[in-house]
């Protein structure tokens, strides 16, 4: 891999600057076909594949029935609901018959399109060639698996992973999984949206001086994992001129970024402590125009001249996580490569679940939008709608559950501040010890405060157990990730706020 290479980025460039960045298992991951399911001369009688014929389904048609709004408690379903019919021949572009039966490892075409036409309109990679021949999408069982492929992909004993010193940690295991070794790098934990996240300086000097400093035994790092945008634990979003900076790092050092984002579409705008519950997503001037081009945070795909991150996206947060139904979007070559892990073992993605959610999305097209746009048109509107609809309730859950906890005595007694979220489904609280003493008590006095909390009937995450390394980030592991997510309704996450107040000052006053 070469640095800010300003080749054209066909094909033949693209394996020759990335075959030597992928893991040595990949030359041996070669799936022995033994026939070729291309298309047949007319009038040849299929009896090759082992496909059962589609009148063995024990399922003849699907209705779904699609809610226009999350939390609809319309009881009138026909207002408020729409709906899609799938049989075994209809609809044309995607029936049963198509979805339930084996298909290509990619995914099936019609979501395929669906997805790659979103990428190219909200995060069109810079590296792109006209005709968007450079770039792909390839559908995947749910970011956890598209990671497990990505990571199987680059990664054996000789690489260095760098992961956000708290994280999603499943990542680690499935980094770990290939031998390779997890550096942590240092994040701001702040408010303050233009500094918080990634410390891009303390990511420099490492880098910079990786010979002489702590990691000098291990390779330099080939990859970056990051969750960017409404980051896991801690809710918060690397800025732009962040992004820039860790991009130009990534030339200049030579490593791949890998940007796993479930939580991009559900954008906080800043908490207003004056009107605490006011929520612009209901104004009517956020459009979808207004949306993607000021609330959402660009991926490093739009940076991305030398074709060097991969995109994880996933319908989990959005649509549904039991589906396992997400997408990976990287250059065409390193793509291809991660095809060929996957055609050997998990093949293509469920086949309903892609049925389930194109047919979705194209029948809240069908039933929201005026007929006179093209169907591709009206289906992104759609579903941008939907998504829409999805953030400012998770905003609207933020702001309920910022001004319960700013209205504990434990608050303001200031015994804990709050990490307001820039995006994403978490909170983190951090505890404000006046006399810690020894900061390696952290992890068993949060141990303690864990049991006190779930006395006082709360459960939470702990934010040393998200750690990738506890020695590290000792000093500032002692916060609480709560999601916002799970509640059933705005009460429910008022009563817990309480519950954490309660718990956070029976802790002060009675375990210490
Ligand atoms: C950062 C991150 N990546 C991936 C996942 C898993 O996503 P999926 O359900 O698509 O596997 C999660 C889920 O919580 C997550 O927080």
């Amino acid at each position: 891999m070469t640095a800010g290479s300003t080749a054209p980025l066909d094909y033949v460039s693209l394996k020759k600057k990335f075959q030597p960045v992928l893991s040595k298992r990949v030359e041996n991951r070669h799936l022995k076909s033994f026939w070729n399911p291309s298309k047949l001369p007319d009038g040849v009688i299929e009896l090759a594949g082992g496909m059962p014929h589609e009148k063995f389904f024990p399922i003849e048609a699907i209705d779904l029935k699609i809610s226009k709004t999350p939390f609809n408690e319309n009881p009138k379903w026909h207002d408020s609901f729409t709906t899609a019919h799938l049989d075994l021949e209809s609809p044309g572009e995607l029936p049963i018959a198509r979805s339930f039966q084996y298909a290509e490892t990619r995914g099936l075409p019609p979501l395929l399109h669906f997805t790659k036409d979103m990428v190219a309109r909200i995060n069109r990679p810079a590296f792109s060639d006209k005709t968007d021949s450079n770039w792909d999408v390839i559908l995947s069982g749910g970011s956890n698996d598209s990671m497990y492929k990505v990571f199987e992909t680059l990664c054996d004993e000789t690489t260095t992973v760098m992961i956000e010193e708290f994280t999603f940690t499943p990542a680690i295991s499935n980094v770990e999984a290939t031998g390779a070794t997890v550096v942590p790098i240092k994040i701001n934990l702040s408010v303050d949206r233009q500094s918080q996240g990634v410390d891009v300086d303390c990511l420099s000097e490492l880098l910079e001086n990786w010979s002489t400093g702590p990691y000098s035994h291990l390779n330099k790092p080939r990859v970056l994992y990051t969750i960017a945008t409404g980051q896991n634990p801690t809710g918060m979003s690397v800025p732009q001129w962040k992004r820039e900076k860790i991009y130009e790092l990534a030339q200049r050092h030579d490593f791949l970024i890998v940007e796993d984002d479930p939580y991009g579409y559900l954008y906080f705008p800043p908490f207003d402590p004056e009107n605490p519950l006011d929520n612009p997503y209901q104004s009517s001037s956020v459009t979808t125009e207004r949306y993607l081009n000021e609330f959402l945070m660009k991926s490093f795909l739009t940076l991305d001249t030398d074709a060097r991150v991969i995109r994880l996206e996933t319908f989990s947060k959005i649509f549904a996580p039991g589906l396992r139904l997400s997408f990976i979007v990287a250059n065409r070559f390193i793509l291809e490569k991660v095809l060929e892990l996957a055609d050997i073992t998990t093949r293509a993605p469920s086949g309903a679940s892609q049925a389930i959610v194109y047919s979705t999305i194209r029948a809240m097209a069908e039933s929201n939008m005026p007929s006179s746009l093209p169907l591709k048109e009206l289906m992104f509107e759609s579903w941008m709608q939907w998504i829409m609809q999805i953030a400012s309730k998770y905003n609207h859950r933020k702001n309920v559950t910022l001004k319960a906890l700013y209205e504990t005595e434990s608050y303001q007694a200031g015994q804990f501040s709050v990490m307001e979220p820039s995006a994403g489904m978490f909170i983190i609280i951090k505890i404000n010890w006046a006399n810690l003493g020894n900061p390696e008590d952290i992890p068993q006095q949060m141990d303690k405060l864990d049991e006190v909390l779930v006395k006082n009937g709360v459960k939470l995450v702990l934010g040393y157990k998200m750690a990738v390394s506890l020695e590290y980030s000792m000093q500032h592991s002692d916060f609480l990730r709560l999601t916002i997510a799970y509640a059933k309704d705005d009460n429910q996450l008022i009563e817990a706020s309480k519950r954490i107040g309660n718990g956070i000052k029976d802790f002060f006053e009675n375990y210490r």
